[in-house]
């Protein structure tokens, strides 16, 4: 973040506009280009993609395990479709070009059909040229809602993204620059979250759900006005909730908080140049109604326990700048390989459980992603850790996940930068 660029505050606050989608009734959410003010009131406001008028697109919310129909309209002059990051579904819907479905053309339409099995805060973004098209701003949160909601006073989504832009509000267009895909990816000289409320009131319990919808950069924040507990990790409850203090969020990593309210909350990504301010909530009245209470875990999730782990496969992370060489053919690689191979990295039957180690054999951090599926962070000792569907693994790290393949299909799994992923850290596995 560059801060003789551009002041710290975002205080002009957008609304982040939320549509909830009842059953029966196809939404129509059209890829378009919009307009959106970025940069502090009082700057120039840029041109952006984006879906039904805004950006970040609409909030969705859904409820869990009823179905959901949503028609993407491409009203871009390229091709586009809309993966629904998260969303344990049909392998048909996952919105992959190539590998599940055809590309959405220019003036076409796709109907996506879905059921979304767990409740939680996910997102959907676009999955074609995506290093180019989510950092242009196609991106919105997707909320599914709980059976029986925590006892809160405002549930309140908080999308945070950064853009590379010039004062005058343009958008750069360096994308697919060199050194930045071997390097950290394309990040922006400014970042803020968008919310979907500008205002709490003293004393309110509230839940936000924070969505790092950044292309490449990961967002360690830290919020004030507000003391509480994670309570879920990637759209899945913890069991145990956690105090909440340094959060670190991964590009597409999302958690939800539970806070009482004790002031005007300010949320801050931490850098090393000091805080820098992406979003604030003025406080509007009191609630001297709430008592205080306990902060509890959500409804726990529904998946099914994994058994003892028959297949034990290890993925490398390799290439980038710093690195030494490897058999890819482009910048990053994963076990010597480039890009999406004709044949799996992982053939797995339906339902079983299987041991990854993931390697980062490069100077780099990696947040991977699996398609279709949440997946179990394990220690040595093979103790489960969080539920979750991307995880960071640091520069010369490596980490277990434990993963029931259960959902049948051909799943991506790639890094979440999505310009090591243009880059070659692309690969997938199938389940049949
Ligand atoms: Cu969030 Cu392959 O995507
Ligand atoms: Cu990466």
């Amino acid at each position: 973040m560059n801060r003789r660029h551009f002041l710290a505050s975002a205080s002009a606050l957008a609304i982040l506009p939320t549509v909830t989608i009842a059953a029966q009734n196809p939404l129509r959410l059209r890829a378009e280009a919009v307009v959106q003010q970025i940069l502090p009131a009082g700057n120039a406001a840029t041109a952006m993609l984006g879906f039904n008028g805004s950006m970040p697109g609409p909030a969705l919310r859904v409820a869990r395990g009823e179905p959901v129909s949503i028609d993407v309209v491409n009203g871009l002059d390229e091709g586009t479709a809309v993966h629904w990051h998260g969303l344990r579904i049909e392998n048909r819907m996952d919105g992959v070009p190539v590998l599940t479905q055809e590309l959405i053309n220019p003036g076409e339409s796709m109907a996506y059909r879905f059921t979304p099995p767990d409740a939680g805060t996910y997102w959907y973004h676009s999955h074609y040229i995506s290093y180019e098209q989510v950092a242009r701003g196609m991106m919105g949160p997707l909320i599914v809602e709980d059976d029986v909601p925590p006892d809160v006073d405002q549930d309140i989504t908080v999308v945070i993204s950064d853009w590379m832009l010039s004062e005058d509000g343009s958008l750069s267009e360096d994308f697919a620059n060199m050194h930045s895909v071997a390097h950290g990816g394309y990040m922006g000289n400014f970042a803020r979250a968008f919310l979907s409320a500008s205002s709490v009131r003293q004393g309110d319990r509230v839940r936000f759900r924070v969505i790092n919808a950044a292309t490449n950069r990961i967002v360690p924040l830290a919020v004030t006005g507000a003391g509480g507990m994670v309570v879920a990790l990637d759209g899945m409850a913890l069991v145990e909730p956690r105090p909440l203090s340094e959060l670190v969020l991964a590009p597409a990593q999302r958690a939800d908080l539970i806070v009482d309210i004790s002031g005007p909350v300010e949320i801050d990504m931490l850098t090393r140049q000091g805080a820098f301010r992406l979003a604030d909530l003025k406080i509007d009245g009191a609630n001297t109604q709430r008592q205080p209470s306990p902060i509890t875990a959500l409804a726990p999730h529904g998946l099914p326990a994994p058994s003892e782990p028959t297949q034990h496969l290890t993925l490398t992370m390799m290439g980038g700048a710093m690195a030494r060489g490897h058999g890819g053919t482009n910048i990053w690689a994963f076990n010597d390989v480039s890009d999406l191979p004709e044949q799996p990295f992982g053939s797995f039957s339906r339902g079983e459980t299987v041991r990854m180690t993931l390697v980062n054999d490069t100077a780099f951090a990696h947040g991977i992603h699996l398609h279709g599926h949440h997946f179990f962070e394990a220690g040595e000792d093979n103790a489960l850790g969080d539920l979750r569907d991307t995880t960071l693994v640091e520069a010369n790290e490596k980490r277990d996940i434990i993963c029931v393949f259960d959902n049948p299909g051909r799943w991506l799994l790639h890094c979440h930068m999505l310009s090591h992923a243009v880059g070659g850290m692309r690969t997938w596995v199938n389940v049949a």
